[in-house]
């Protein structure tokens, strides 16, 4: 089984392609043993990016649903080289210190847009640094970017939740970013009408990526990185 579509599940194109954006995520690679956190994980896994660093991981769920989907996705792959651990990590809670805290698609909804602010936001990732982050580790957030039609795919339904996008200036302490896609690949077809939706998806990626070239200021995935 391929780990980066275990890591990233639903858009692997997309969202693999900001975290490889970052130089910050080469470098990690030449590491070895270190202490890995990752927050908010299902059976989408995304700490496996790491596996190569033969590390400590700890694969942290919120709840109990999430950490048996994340447990059988792990049984489910062999000659791992990292060590994996399955815990219920709540992100507002976290115990300890790593050279690595990761989440994908979290932290817009634990800062979603009507109950919180972007000041706030940026609070807790400077708290994690602080608190829970050793010198020389980081943090890295893989989030959905505010798309050009937010107003236009609200107006018919899509976008509904009120899940915090990020824009390119959002979050501008980050020490690095990688960007993917434009405006095409909003969600993933491959899960709802399988082969037919994933050659979609793979044709709609590839379009993105060039749209990309063109509309650099609106990228639909962004990951940040932020260096202590
Ligand atoms: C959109 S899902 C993303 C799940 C997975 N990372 C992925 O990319 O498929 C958001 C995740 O955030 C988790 N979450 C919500 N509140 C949380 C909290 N306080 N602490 C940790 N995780 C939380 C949810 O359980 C959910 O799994």
């Amino acid at each position: 089984m391929n780990l980066e579509k275990i890591a990233f599940r639903w858009s692997p194109n997309l969202w693999s392609t900001a975290l490889k954006g970052t130089e910050c995520y080469h470098q990690l690679l030449t590491q070895k043993k270190m202490r890995i956190l990752e927050i908010g994980a299902s059976s989408s896994i995304v700490s496996l990016m790491f596996d190569v660093t033969q590390s400590d991981i700890k694969v942290g769920c919120w709840q109990k649903k999430q950490m048996s989907e994340a447990t059988s996705a792990l049984k489910d792959l062999s000659n791992l080289q990292s060590k994996y651990t399955v815990a219920q990590v709540d992100a507002f809670e976290i115990v300890g210190k790593f050279d690595v805290i990761i989440m994908k698609s979290v932290l817009g909804g634990l800062f979603r847009t009507h109950n919180s602010t972007l000041d706030e936001c940026e609070l807790y990732i400077k708290s994690l640094l602080k608190n829970n982050i050793n010198e020389g580790g980081v943090f890295i957030t893989i989030d959905n970017g505010k798309h050009m039609a937010e107003k236009l795919l609200k107006s018919i339904g899509i976008l509904k939740t009120r899940w915090r996008r990020f824009s390119i200036q959002d979050l501008s302490f980050a020490d690095n970013k990688g960007f993917a896609g434009a405006i095409l690949t909003v969600g993933s077809l491959t899960y709802r009408i399988y082969i037919i939706g994933f050659f979609i998806d793979k044709l709609l990626f590839n379009l993105d990526c060039l749209l990309m070239k063109l509309l650099p200021k609106h990228p639909n995935v962004i990951c940040s990185v932020f260096k202590k």
